[in-house]
């Protein structure tokens, strides 16, 4: 069998140190692009057979017709989430393959994380130490204890979540479009309507995908629901929150605390260093100026044992395809509209 070639796109060295690592016991040709996805990169995929993609690159009607064109068959995400590919568009010409779990664990610990630092300021006392300055006003922070979290997706990384929060002692209320009412009794939560969760919630944190319905569910409107002083969590997607709606909370003490591992126009800076440049975005400048806000560059994921079921996961996708024509974890404009998405491992969804 020839080998199979794939160009890799918006690689970063971890990338690189785990994909060589697992491709020891597949043997594919790998070209690693620093470059992201764009129209014009595409053009650099001429005899690749599968390209695989992240979550700041674009994967458009453009793209997808170049990457057919230059012979690609496969598009492989090595992520969970793929609002960035235009599925409807992929149908019929191009398989779209993606890692649907790689590590919740990491994510859901990753925005408890957030919320810790957030409301015991431990980013303000790290700072105050490392300059010799041992007050401690101002640090006051909140039992989590007795307090109510909202979930937003009660999916993998929401359900975990969920455990870590009932294990603080907290009360959970969730919205997921899809309830499971024995699983929740079970884990001793209560799923709740949107306006009830704004109503209720002293900690929203944020755990769907970002589709037409989700875009912007915390917005003004929502946000004035919303206790006074609400912790907002975010380490889903960016577009999620209308940010300017978000800036204007924080300016009038509406909300309290945000810890974003996401940003709605992320893509030209996270994952980048831009430490001896300005950042240009007056928005995301803005934001990093209130010191109740943690902004994360979108690192929710990365621990080592997501970066390593991640690389497995995609090159068994890849080598099941090419190998016994069968796809797994295969996404497609038909199965994402069930819930869950029943293709996984039944095979090719045309
Ligand atoms: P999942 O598919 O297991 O769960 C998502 C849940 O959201 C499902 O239960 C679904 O029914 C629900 N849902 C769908 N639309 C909804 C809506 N409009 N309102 C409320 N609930 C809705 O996905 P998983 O693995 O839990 O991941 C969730 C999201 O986390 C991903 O879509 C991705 O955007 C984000 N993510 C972020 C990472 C990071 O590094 N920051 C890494 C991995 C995922």
């Amino acid at each position: 069998m020839k080998q199979i070639k794939i160009a890799f796109f918006d690689t970063k060295e971890y990338d690189r140190n785990s994909f060589d690592k697992t491709n020891q016991s597949h043997s594919f040709k790998i070209k690693y692009f620093e470059t992201k996805l764009t129209p014009d990169s595409a053009l650099l995929t001429e005899g690749y057979d599968v390209v695989c993609a992240f979550v700041n690159d674009t994967i458009s009607s453009e793209v997808i017709d170049i990457l057919v064109e230059k012979g690609v068959k496969m598009i492989a995400m090595r992520c969970a989430g793929y609002n960035n590919v235009d599925l409807s568009y992929a149908f019929g010409k191009i398989h779209i393959v993606r890692v649907p779990a790689y590590s919740p664990y990491a994510v859901a610990e990753h925005a408890l994380a957030l919320i810790m630092a957030l409301n015991r300021k431990t980013h303000k006392a790290y700072n105050r130490t490392r300059d010799n300055n041992f007050n401690i006003n101002g640090l006051v922070g909140f039992d989590l204890h007795g307090k109510t979290a909202g979930i937003i997706g009660a999916g993998k990384i929401g359900r975990i979540m969920i455990d870590l929060l009932k294990g603080l002692g907290m009360k959970v209320l969730a919205y997921d479009s899809w309830k499971d009412e024995k699983y929740a009794a079970d884990k001793g939560f209560e799923y709740a309507d949107l306006d009830r969760i704004y109503k209720e919630a002293d900690i929203l944190s944020l755990h769907c995908p970002l589709t037409k319905e989700s875009q912007y569910m915390v917005n003004k409107e929502s946000i004035e629901l919303m206790k006074d002083n609400v912790m907002i969590i975010n380490t889903s997607r960016g577009h999620l929150i209308n940010t300017g709606a978000l800036i204007e909370g924080l300016k009038t003490g509406k909300v309290g605390y945000a810890g974003l591992d996401v940003y709605e126009e992320e893509s030209e800076y996270f994952f980048e260093d831009f430490s001896t440049s300005m950042v240009m975005d007056d928005t995301l400048a803005r934001l990093l100026t209130f010191n109740n806000v943690l902004v994360t560059s979108h690192q929710a994921f990365l621990t080592r044992e997501a970066l390593e079921n991640i690389s497995m996961t995609t090159m068994e996708s890849i080598d099941s395809f090419f190998t016994n024509d069968k796809l797994e974890n295969e996404i497609c404009y038909q199965c994402t509209t069930e819930r869950p998405c029943l293709k996984d491992k039944t095979g090719k969804c045309f």
